[in-house]
């Protein structure tokens, strides 16, 4: 028996790549999440899916010590580490940045120690669009250079990138995947598991079902007067199992030496851009139901316009999304439903 520490794993996608991981592959699986945006009933979800029982360990990755004392109750050796925690609330990284900087930069140094004390040598990392910045080049590709950060916590993945890449160059025997998600959005499909953040949804498609369900007063649509096909912003929504999926296939890629460099990144997204009025559209379709919104200003320090060229991961993990946009708006009300 191997394992494989998923951090973050009690959070949104980390929750979903455990249930993928326990659906594809036979690796013992133990999260690491101290429920600072979570809650310990993730893991009742995921057994009531998969049937199986899944070991948290409640420490803050950000305590060193409390880290390393907590990794060695693990009895198998560890062969891999998916690292997902860390905060990510754009707008509160604004008001707050060192808060970012301290647990996002601080958790992922104390992960790497601990791959070095350990000999772990495979490291999935979960970066974002976000290190994108404002770019003129659409759609995206791994090679797009960035621009600069539109927020502290964009800032955190693009420091926690650079990190990765110089500590794999100097570790011959490490080897990490950056993974590079546009908009995970969506819910498992028995809608039994979904995204729960503690505060204000950060994301249109919770924005959605919260205002659908009442929860949220009716949805604003910031600015409809962009450059854009409907006027609207254009992003990359992708379904979160798929993202999970990917992490699964970019772990046997690391694992079976199936890379080139010490490090690969990765765009995860369709490769679709979705504006706002479509994602709209379509969770009115879905859910038989009309969305009360308005259109309101643009905000301020919003991309107009984003969407993945995903052509590197579909040929070198042999990833296919396979979730389309009515899928991701049904799941994510089948989950909103739940919540009630
Ligand atoms: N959801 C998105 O839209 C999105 C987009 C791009 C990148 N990402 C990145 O993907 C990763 C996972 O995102 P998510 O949406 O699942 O977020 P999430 O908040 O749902 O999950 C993160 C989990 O990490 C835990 N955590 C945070 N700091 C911790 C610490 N110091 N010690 C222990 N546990 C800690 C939280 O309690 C939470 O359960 C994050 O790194 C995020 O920046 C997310």
């Amino acid at each position: 028996m191997q394992t494989i520490i998923v951090t973050g794993g009690a959070g949104y996608i980390g929750s979903h790549t455990i249930i993928e991981l326990i659906n594809q592959t036979t690796y013992d699986i133990v999260s690491i999440d101290n429920f600072s945006n979570s809650t310990p009933q993730t893991f009742d979800r995921i057994e009531a899916i998969t049937g199986k029982r899944i070991r948290n360990l409640n420490v803050d990755i950000c305590n060193l010590e409390a880290l390393e004392f907590a990794i060695s109750s693990i009895k198998f050796p560890i062969i891999g580490i998916i690292h997902f925690a860390a905060f990510k609330a754009v707008g509160d990284s604004v008001l707050n940045p060192l808060s970012y900087y301290h647990n996002n930069l601080e958790s992922l140094i104390n992960v790497l120690k601990i791959c070095k004390l350990k000999n772990i040598h495979n490291f999935i990392f979960s970066s974002s669009c976000s290190v994108y910045g404002n770019v003129d080049q659409l759609p995206v590709t791994e090679e797009t250079p960035f621009a600069p950060a539109e927020s502290p916590y964009a800032h955190t993945k693009q420091i926690g990138e650079d990190i990765l890449i110089n500590v794999t160059k100097s570790e011959h025997t490490f080897k990490s995947v950056l993974l590079r998600y546009f908009n995970p959005v969506g819910a498992h499909l028995s809608g039994l598991n979904g995204e729960l953040s503690k505060d204000k949804p950060n994301n249109l498609v919770p924005f959605i079902t919260q205002s659908a369900a009442g929860i949220l007063p009716p949805l604003t649509v910031f600015g409809g007067d962009y450059d854009t096909r409907d006027g609207s912003c254009i992003r990359d929504y992708i379904h979160v199992s798929d993202i999970a999926d990917a992490h699964v296939k970019a772990l046997n890629y690391l694992i079976e030496n199936k890379q080139k460099q010490s490090t690969s990144i990765f765009n995860l997204g369709t490769g679709n851009g979705v504006s706002v009025f479509e994602a709209i559209h379509s969770f009115e379709k879905v859910t038989n139901q009309k969305l009360n919104y308005s259109v309101g200003p643009r905000r301020s320090g919003d991309v107009i316009k984003i969407y993945a060229n995903n052509n590197f991961a579909m040929q070198e993990l042999h990833w296919v999304p396979k979730y389309n946009l009515d899928d991701m708006m049904l799941s994510a009300w089948k989950w909103q439903l739940n919540c009630i």
